[in-house]
């Protein structure tokens, strides 16, 4: 089959793939390939036993594959015979030296670009969809473009918005896409390129077309507003917890006024996620470097109430269950960072253990999706944590329930039949505010939930 252009990705994760998938499903003109060079995450593409479950992706993988999607870990044959090259490597916190703790690690980035020039014979755009700090491109491009073979490279910044556990509704329905070019005659024709490939299915009103620095910012901005507005609302529900307000009825209130409006205001134990603390982290990071002090200490008050709400949830435990959580068994309803995914990167659950340990607690975690990865995450602690796939199993002879994540199913366990199973006085701590608590108090458990006394 001739494909009118091939696409490449670099990078099979979270974001690749899904993203990757639904422009292959939308596109049959294109072929698009994805590349990696984790090998296990290759092979498991190209099985039914995908390397990141997301609802509604194995339909979408199976509908394309083969035909105008593929995967490979060739890289270098597929960087040369590309037209465009999506970026989607990851780009986490630095762990040493300068910035350590709150730049981004640019390693993996910067080693693609470098395989991008050697590997390739003619010109390509080259897309940004990993999230990077703001002007990154211009790195880039120095790298790409001081090449000897006189190929000449645009870069494009597409950062993604998708949220995992909902990323191919996401990606088949964008709010907005954005796409960020060098304002040069080169650089509107490759905005266009890449705007081209959405047209296909997102209608053009929704796709938003600007400078090249302002979508790399917009994405850092995007993501910094939404973790803010959790960090605002878990604020007010440690206010709620000591005045007698309820924080679901704050939220309802004040979420009905169209100006604020009613989204991502459920307070919660914290959020997780492998980027709202790593994007907030380098915005910080680029205020301070730019002598932006009382902008970076803003931002970063954001993450220090994410971790106030962490530590003051299990301090409530700690408090409710008789200021000793020694030898008690607690149980950890949910490990993954929010329902529908297995992903477990940031998870306050992760937190959570690690404090009820230290009580020297005896933790057993439950989660219908991610126990893989907590094992992963919880290797150091060995058998003094307990993974259990079944919930009712999980739960007999406990002391505690905490609910770390909000999967539907614990929407609708029947609590009686875990109460009757477990040691009283029974407690629950729901640290996602999703069961009916006068219901809960009913069967006998004494309950707590996120702002509300
Ligand atoms: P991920 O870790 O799941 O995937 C990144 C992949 O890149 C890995 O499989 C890794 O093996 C591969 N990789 C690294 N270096 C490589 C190289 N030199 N050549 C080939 N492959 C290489 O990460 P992710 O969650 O998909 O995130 C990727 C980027 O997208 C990050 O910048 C992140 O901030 C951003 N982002 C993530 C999400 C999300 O929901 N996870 C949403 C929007 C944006
Ligand atoms: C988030 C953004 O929503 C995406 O737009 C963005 O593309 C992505 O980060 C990214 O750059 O990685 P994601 O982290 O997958 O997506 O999931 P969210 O739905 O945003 O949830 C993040 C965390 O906040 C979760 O732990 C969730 O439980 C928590 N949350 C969310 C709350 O505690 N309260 C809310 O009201 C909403």
């Amino acid at each position: 089959m001739n494909f009118q252009k091939k696409i490449l990705c670099i990078g099979a994760g979270y974001v690749g793939g899904p993203t990757m998938t639904v422009i292959a499903d939308h596109c049959p003109q294109y072929k698009v390939t994805i590349v990696d060079i984790n090998e296990e995450k290759i092979a498991a593409w190209q099985t039914d036993e995908l390397p990141i479950y997301e609802p509604g992706l194995l339909d979408v993988v199976k509908r394309t594959r083969g035909k105008n999607l593929f995967f490979s870990t060739d890289i270098v044959k597929e960087i040369d015979e590309a037209d465009i090259i999506f970026v989607s490597v990851n780009t986490p916190t630095k762990t040493f030296g300068e910035g350590k703790g709150k730049a981004s690690d640019l390693q993996y980035l910067e080693k693609t670009a470098h395989a991008i020039v050697a590997a390739s014979n003619s010109a390509k755009i080259i897309v940004e969809k990993s999230t990077l700090p703001v002007r990154t491109a211009e790195a880039l491009e120095k790298i790409l473009n001081s090449n000897e073979k006189g190929i000449h490279f645009e870069v494009v910044s597409n950062p993604e918005f998708l949220a995992e556990g909902t990323a191919i509704r996401d990606l088949e329905n964008p709010d907005r896409v954005l796409v960020g070019s060098r304002e040069t005659e080169e650089g509107f024709k490759a905005r266009q390129t890449v705007v081209d490939i959405y047209k296909n299915w997102v209608p053009d009103e929704r796709i938003i077309r600007s400078n090249v620095w302002s979508s790399e910012l917009s994405k850092l901005v995007a993501n910094a507003f939404l973790a803010q507005r959790i960090s605002s609302i878990n604020s007010i529900s440690a206010l709620c917890e000591k005045t007698g307000a309820d924080v679901t009825e704050i939220s309802r209130a004040i979420g009905a006024d169209s100006r604020i409006g009613n989204k991502f205001l459920n307070a919660s134990i914290g959020f997780g996620g492998s980027c709202f603390k790593k994007d907030i982290l380098n915005l910080v990071y680029i205020s301070e470097t730019l002598g932006l002090t009382e902008v970076a200490e803003y931002w970063e008050n954001v993450i220090k109430m994410n971790e106030y709400q962490e530590k003051r949830f299990v301090k409530r435990m700690l408090v409710t269950m008789f200021n000793t959580l020694a030898n008690k068994k607690i149980v950890l309803f949910g490990f993954a960072f929010k329902a529908d995914t297995g992903d477990t990167r940031e998870t306050p659950a992760y937190y959570v253990a690690k404090m009820l340990l230290e009580e020297h607690a005896n933790v057993f975690i439950t989660d219908p999706k991610a126990l893989k990865n907590a094992k992963i995450d919880l290797a150091e602690f060995g058998d003094k944590v307990n993974y259990i796939e079944d919930p009712y199993e999980a739960a007999k002879e406990a002391d505690a329930i905490a609910i770390m994540t909000e999967w539907n199913l614990y929407k609708t366990l029947d609590y009686k039949k875990i109460y009757d199973s477990m040691r009283k006085p029974a407690h629950l701590f729901d640290g996602r505010n999703i069961l009916n608590l006068s219901q809960i108090e009913e069967i006998g458990f004494d309950s707590h939930a996120i702002g509300i006394q």
